[in-house]
């Protein structure tokens, strides 16, 4: 009880300082992001939505985005009078999460390769797109992260993996993408893009799925722990960890917008600390009888 008392007294003294005030203040946000995160309509009709709806709405996302290239029901349009996709039938899950989401498609100009762009849909849409093409045909799903984090691994396995990854890259990648991943020239003015701060996810399904002139790596030829090891072997190689933007750890719109929150109201509230205590200074500079420590 004693104790109890102490150190409440020490939290309401350190509640005096605007820095306490400000931690108080800051904890007050976490909690009503997290609260706000865990009740969010996002989380919300994820959890609720079921195949069918999901695959529903990626139905109508496709009709008005897709079908124009790849055909009312995915089949594939043959037409060159500038407008072609091939059929996604059995292209799977991880193509569209790919394409989609790389921003590679929607693509704009047909007849020249598709460029990785900002994307255009959200993770729920691509989700959604992914869901119906997937039940077009059967095809490769999208990665779980387990399949290619190291999470889990010691350091010296860790440390093994990026070598591995190394040597598998220099056989099967460099050829394309240059030894460092930079990219390179193909064919008839093609290319293979730099590698980069390329998301892991997405590097994952570019082997899985194999875009344009790229040859498909499946799980059979290159196993998942393979994979990893290619992505943590790129990783490493990037001397700044993140490109375009935070990575968050892919965990989507909801910890992004927990970010977003956290950081912009909080500094909004840190700069209205800052402005009240130098107001506080300018007052006591004109008060000199006062000022002890201005
Ligand atoms: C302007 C035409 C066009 C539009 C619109 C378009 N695509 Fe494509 N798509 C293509 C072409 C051409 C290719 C093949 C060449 C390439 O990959 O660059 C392709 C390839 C793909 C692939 C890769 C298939 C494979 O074999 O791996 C997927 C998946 C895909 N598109 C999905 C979509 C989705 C989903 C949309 C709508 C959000 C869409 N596309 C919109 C033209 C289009
Ligand atoms: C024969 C040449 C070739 C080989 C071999 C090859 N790639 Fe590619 N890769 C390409 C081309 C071409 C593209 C661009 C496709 C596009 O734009 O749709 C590409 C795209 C990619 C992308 C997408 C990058 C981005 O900007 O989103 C990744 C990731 C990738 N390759 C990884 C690999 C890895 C890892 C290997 C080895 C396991 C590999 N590639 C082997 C030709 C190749």
């Amino acid at each position: 009880m004693r104790l109890l008392n102490r150190s409440a007294g020490r939290l309401s003294r350190h509640r005096r300082g605007p820095l306490a005030g400000l931690l108080v203040l800051l904890l007050g946000l976490i909690l009503t992001g997290t609260v706000y995160a865990a009740f969010s309509p996002a989380s919300a009709t994820k959890a609720g939505k079921s195949d069918e709806e999901l695959i529903q709405q990626g139905r109508e996302l496709f009709l008005v985005g897709c079908a124009f290239c790849h055909g009312q029901n995915g089949e594939g349009v043959k037409s060159s009078k500038g407008q072609y996709g091939p059929s996604l039938v059995g292209v799977g899950a991880a193509a569209v999460d790919f394409q989609v989401g790389t921003g590679r498609m929607p693509m704009q100009q047909p007849g020249q390769q598709a460029l990785a762009k900002k994307k255009v849909y959200t993770d729920e849409e691509i989700q959604a797109l992914a869901a119906y093409v997937a039940s077009l045909g059967p095809g490769p799903a999208i990665p779980d992260e387990s399949e290619y984090s190291l999470e889990g691994l010691s350091e010296e396995e860790q440390r093994e993996a990026i070598t591995k990854g190394g040597q598998l890259f220099l056989t099967n990648c460099t050829a394309c993408h240059n030894f460092d991943g930079s990219g390179g020239a193909m064919p008839n003015g093609k290319f293979a893009p730099s590698l980069k701060g390329v998301e892991k996810r997405h590097i994952f399904e570019a082997m899985l799925t194999g875009p344009q002139q790229m040859p498909v790596f499946s799980n059979d030829v290159l196993h998942p722990e393979d994979k990893a090891a290619i992505i943590a072997y790129l990783k490493s190689t990037e001397d700044t960890p993140e490109y375009g933007g935070f990575g968050m750890g892919g965990l989507g719109p909801v910890s992004e917008g927990m970010f977003a929150w956290l950081v912009g109201i909080g500094s909004l509230v840190g700069f209205a600390f800052w402005i009240a205590s130098h107001t506080v200074r300018s007052k006591k500079k004109t008060a000199p009888t006062e000022g002890t420590e201005a």
